[in-house]
């Protein structure tokens, strides 16, 4: 399929695909209530040494491996590896890069089902429809099968429009509008009552808590899942970007650009859970905890809302919107790993991949939706606990060991000709070999046996 590949049309094109891919429900949900439950600041400092010490010299290994073999991740490593074992650790390594994204791509389209029910229910409301509105925000297996098979279809429909006319036409519309609906929503909550309180809680940090091993896991999970790594999707956005491209920069630009808006996602949603405490609404559980995960955001949020009257009707429909905004520019990087396998491996069409790939991963979603207790904390844990950061340790050692070093730096040359002498190129392949893999392997092997 040479010649026939596509290419992000410019560097703006791949910035926005790529921290759209990036800027998710990890963001949006994961690192602001992280922060509410990890003593505020000191999760976000952490965070951010995580985040620039190890999660971007990965991202910028997927990157480099992505743009040099401008395929696929397993085509990838298998390039990038020398002799007959390398290559098939390469081919195995990539295998399961894809079937996790596939994987997380099957429990992150109900979540992203949910958050258009949502988004249409205090629409149905408004009309006067109380029993469908009590429908979309109730939990029940049609409710989560009509939304995610919702959210797929749209997922696999950009996906099938190809890098050019899907990915970026698409994140290109979408990025703009969900930094516009986060600022206006930011602007808002923080002329409430009760707003300034959670402010503080959120900037001033809890020290004692920064050092706890704990929160050092959580925010280099967070961090992981954060920048979409380990599973071939930064690895095949980079496998988009033209040779002309400084690659180093762009990996810095896409850090930033994450950190900045999960920094700013903390400002919407602890404030809003004071306000919503100043309007009645309980924010702590009975052990004294702030409410976090699901309950924040389909309980807390929603009941704030409530107690907004009309307004309320206008930011909860803007709220859910952003969210689905950023779920929808994130599911598209995770179809977009397998899909790109079966287009250029088995010489599929790009249309017929995205619905064959998309369908086999609904069939898995519509499982998890009928098992729910069962599989959907099981999927989310076995992905993003132990597949991710393992895989992101196998990318560290390719890129790291197994590739040649001067091949390496011949690719970041190519769009970056001083890099021989850059900074950049003085720390990573250092950090690439010792430090990122010794990192991952001391947080993961104390998750396994902690
Ligand atoms: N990074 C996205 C978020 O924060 C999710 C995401 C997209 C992802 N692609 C991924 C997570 C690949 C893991 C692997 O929500």
């Amino acid at each position: 399929m040479a010649g026939t590949r596509g290419e992000f049309s410019s560097r703006l094109g791949f910035i926005l695909a790529a921290s759209g891919s990036a800027v998710g429900l990890g963001n949006i949900w994961g690192f602001p209530t992280q922060a509410a439950s990890n003593g505020g600041a000191a999760f976000l400092l952490m965070y951010l040494l995580m985040a620039f010490m190890l999660a971007y010299p990965a991202l910028m290994a997927e990157l480099i491996i992505g743009r040099h073999a401008k395929a696929n991740i397993v085509t990838a490593l298998r390039q990038v590896s020398g002799n007959g074992l390398t290559r098939f650790i390469g081919s195995l390594t990539g295998f399961a890069g894809i079937i996790t994204a596939s994987l997380i791509l099957a429990f992150y389209g109900i979540v992203a089902g949910w958050m258009i029910a949502f988004a249409a229910a205090p629409m149905a409301s408004t009309i006067g429809a109380e029993g469908v509105a009590s429908w979309l925000t109730g939990f029940g297996n049609e409710r989560n099968l009509v939304f995610m098979l919702i959210f797929m279809l749209m997922t696999s429909l950009i996906i099938s429009g190809g890098v050019r006319n899907g990915i970026e036409k698409w994140s290109s519309r979408l990025m703009p509008v969900l930094l516009i609906i986060l600022v206006g929503l930011i602007g808002y909550v923080l002329t409430l009552p009760g707003a300034m309180e959670g402010v503080k809680v959120y900037l001033l940090p809890d020290f004692g808590r920064s050092f706890n091993f704990q929160l050092i896991v959580n925010a280099l999970g967070q961090a992981f899942f954060s920048l979409s790594l380990g599973v071939g999707t930064m690895l095949i956005y980079g496998s988009y970007i033209s040779k002309k491209e400084n690659i180093a920069s762009l990996g810095r630009a896409i850090t930033l650009i994450d950190i900045g808006i999960a920094v700013l996602a903390g400002m919407l949603i602890i404030p809003a859970m004071y306000v919503a405490q100043h309007n009645g609404v309980e924010i702590f559980d009975a052990g004294g905890k702030l409410i976090a995960e699901d309950t924040l955001i389909f309980t807390v949020l929603p009941a704030l809302f409530d107690t907004m009257g009309g307004t309320g009707v206008v930011i909860g429909f803007s709220f859910f919107v952003l969210m689905t905004i950023a779920a929808l520019t994130s599911s598209i990087s995770m179809l977009e790993a397998p899909v790109s396998y079966v287009n250029e491996v088995h010489g599929l069409s790009r249309r017929a991949s995205s619905f064959l790939v998309s369908g086999i991963i609904a069939v898995i979603s519509v499982l998890i939706v009928f098992n729910f207790g069962d599989l959907f904390g099981l999927v989310i844990n076995l992905t993003t606990r132990y597949a991710q950061p393992l895989l992101g340790l196998m990318l560290c050692l390719f890129a790291g060991w197994i590739w040649h070093r001067n091949q390496v730096l011949e690719e970041i040359k190519a769009g970056f000709e001083q890099a021989e002498q850059s900074l950049f190129w003085r720390i990573w392949p250092v950090y690439i070999r010792y430090v990122c893999p010794l990192a991952i392997l001391t947080v993961f092997g104390q998750k396994v046996l902690g």
